[in-house]
């Protein structure tokens, strides 16, 4: 097995987690260069993680032997970025969202296509082994025809942990595009593509105070959307329902998702996250029993799409956390605040194809198919 040579542009918070992975679980990734706006933050992390360059991003994509670009800088930048990764002839692979606008991701799928290049996007949680043991019970038949779907984000928003808040409330943020990805990967890889959805957004609360430090007390000026619902038609002939929510102050109740099939409903994970637990109740039974992970990586397996994609590039396979999907879940997050705008339902442009299953690393744990 080949590693592919990789070079990370944003060298912050959530790439930590990346370097470790890269360097301990996946085999067929190697990174070989680091870069970000703050040339210090770049030489730190080399430092820490044994990475033999730290540089501007310039050199970093003029660099010969990088074959991948891993994109880690904030949103409002993703698509500037990975555009000149893919310009310098490199694939890229980008954390979530793929851009903040859908007609800037659809360029870049383009751009990539026409290069002869991937890109993929995280989230990549729907690969681990809570979502993957859900999307074999539903493969294997143990809910029956799936005829609906709930998803739920709800909490009170940000500004009572995060140091710098702010920008959770200004345009690119709010609950749906900080947080709905991780819930469309997983509802596009358990029941498939988005036909057309109708959509609400709304905001409780139009100014907010910091209660976190440093700037305890500040006023935040709430410029988006912080409750946003959505009523999504599969072209399955499913329908779901999603709402995302920083409006909600008391805690909640439900399963993060819940999936309804004609002989069961299956509780998924906090598709944040890369385990469990998966809950199934059958047509008859009188309560919901936990079932054991039949897949792999419970464990923060951040990078597990990117190594994905390394290996489709390796075997000339579709990636499965690949551009196509994120840039499904992009529209699907504009095409909400269209339809709320409109109040008109918003008919879907692009489609998908349903990310292949991960292979099942060791045996299954739970009977043969249901007759
Ligand atoms: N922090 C988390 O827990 C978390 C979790 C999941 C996903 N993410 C996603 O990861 C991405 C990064 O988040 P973060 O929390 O690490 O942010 P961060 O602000 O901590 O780090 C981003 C880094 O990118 C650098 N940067 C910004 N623009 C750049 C540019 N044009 N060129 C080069 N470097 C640039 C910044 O200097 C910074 O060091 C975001 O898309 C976020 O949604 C974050």
């Amino acid at each position: 097995m080949g590693k592919l040579r990789v070079g990370v542009v944003g060298c912050g918070n959530i790439s930590a987690i990346y370097l470790k992975n890269c360097a301990k679980v996946f085999r067929n990734l190697e990174i070989v260069a680091l870069a970000d706006l703050v040339p210090e933050r770049a030489v730190a992390a080399a430092a820490e993680y044994g990475i033999a360059r730290a540089s501007g991003v310039d050199e970093l994509l003029a660099a010969g032997d990088v074959e991948a670009v891993l994109n880690l800088t904030v949103p409002r930048a993703h698509y500037e970025v990975s555009r000149a990764i893919l310009e310098a002839g490199k694939h890229a692979y980008c954390e979530k969202p793929l851009a903040v606008d859908f007609a800037s991701g659809g360029k870049l799928v383009e751009l990539a296509g026409a290069r002869g290049l991937r890109i993929g996007s995280a989230p990549d949680t729907f690969l681990g082994a809570g979502l993957q043991t859900c999307r074999k019970l539903i493969d294997d038949g143990w809910i029956g025809e799936v005829v609906g779907a709930s998803a739920f984000m709800l909490c009170g928003g940000h500004e009572s942990w995060h140091p710098d808040p702010a920008f959770y409330y200004k345009p690119g943020g709010g609950p749906m595009f900080d947080m709905g990805p991780y819930y469309l990967h997983a509802l596009i890889s358990l029941i498939g593509p988005v036909v057309s959805l109708s959509g609400r957004a709304g905001a409780a609360w139009k100014r907010r105070t910091i209660t976190s430090e440093p700037r305890y007390g500040e006023i935040i000026e709430v410029e988006v959307p912080t409750n946003v619902s959505a009523i999504l038609d599969f072209a399955g002939g499913a329908q779901g329902t999603i709402t995302t929510s920083f409006d909600v102050r008391g805690g909640t109740s439900h399963a993060p998702i819940e999936i309804y099939g004609s002989e069961g409903t299956l509780l998924a994970p906090d598709p944040n996250a890369f385990g469990g637990p998966v809950r199934l109740r059958r047509r008859g039974q009188a309560d919901f029993a936990e079932l054991p992970l039949a897949f792999g990586r419970a464990e923060n397996s951040r990078g597990l799409g990117l190594s994905d994609m390394a290996d489709a590039i390796e075997k000339g396979r579709p990636a499965r956390a690949a551009g196509e999907l994120a840039l499904h879940a992009l529209e699907i997050m504009e095409g909400i605040q269209v339809s709320s705008d409109s109040g008109a339902r918003y008919a879907m442009r692009t489609s998908c194809r349903r990310p292949e299953p991960m292979p099942l690393g060791e045996p299954a744990r739970f009977p043969d198919r249901p007759s």
